[in-house]
């Protein structure tokens, strides 16, 4: 009797952490796009986890990125932060606007390793 009140009480405090790992990257299929209000085309498929792990991409930087002063910063990263925090609607000198900046991070890659899906319909599935 005691015992099942034990588990009880430690799946009622484990509860809230469970919840909050299914909004973590190990979980994400596709790029939230809860800022864009009327999206074009079907999400863009990114398997946060497994995408990084068969592209073999080690630095998180390589797309959470922090710049100073236009320079980029080399041991810093910004995964607590959404593209959308610091790339708008609108360009903003350098700063890509934020469609781009997921176009630009995601297809330059893939077309300067000539590896990764660059046509629309690959990402954007149906
Ligand atoms: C390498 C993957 C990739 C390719 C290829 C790609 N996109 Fe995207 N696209 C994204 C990501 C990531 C986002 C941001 C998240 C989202 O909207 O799913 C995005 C967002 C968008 C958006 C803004 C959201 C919307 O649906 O209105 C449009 C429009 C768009 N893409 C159009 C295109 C078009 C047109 C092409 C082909 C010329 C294309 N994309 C090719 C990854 C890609
Ligand atoms: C190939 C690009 C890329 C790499 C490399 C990458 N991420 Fe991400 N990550 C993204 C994108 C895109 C998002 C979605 C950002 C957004 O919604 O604005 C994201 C989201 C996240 C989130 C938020 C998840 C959520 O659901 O809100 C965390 C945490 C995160 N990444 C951690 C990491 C860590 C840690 C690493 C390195 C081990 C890493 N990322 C490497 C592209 C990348
Ligand atoms: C903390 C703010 C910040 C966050 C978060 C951020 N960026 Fe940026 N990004 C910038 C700034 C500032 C620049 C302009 C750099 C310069 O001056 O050349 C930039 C430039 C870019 C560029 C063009 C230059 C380049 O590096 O290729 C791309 C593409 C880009 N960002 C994609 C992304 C994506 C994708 C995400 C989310 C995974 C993201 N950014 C998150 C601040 C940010
Ligand atoms: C630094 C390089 C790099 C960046 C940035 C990058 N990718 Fe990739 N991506 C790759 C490579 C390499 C592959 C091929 C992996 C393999 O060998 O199958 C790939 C494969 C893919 C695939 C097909 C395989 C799979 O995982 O489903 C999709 C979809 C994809 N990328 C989407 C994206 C999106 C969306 C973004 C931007 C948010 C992105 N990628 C950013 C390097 C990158």
């Amino acid at each position: 009797m005691k015992k099942g009140m034990t588990i009880i009480a430690c799946a009622f405090f484990l509860l809230p952490f469970m919840l909050l790992s299914v909004h973590s990257q190990e979980d994400m299929e596709s790029v939230d796009r809860s800022v864009f209000d009327n999206p074009q085309r079907p999400a863009a498929v990114f398997k946060h986890e497994a995408h990084n792990e068969t592209a073999g991409i080690e630095e998180c930087n390589e797309c959470h990125h922090v710049y100073e002063d236009g320079k980029l910063v080399e041991d810093e990263s910004s995964e607590d932060q959404r593209c959308a925090d610091c790339h708008g609607p609108e360009d903003q000198g350098n700063q890509p606007s934020l469609v781009k900046a997921f176009h630009v991070n995601c297809k330059g890659c893939h077309k300067k390793q000539k590896k990764g899906p660059i046509m629309c319909g690959e990402c954007h599935v149906r």
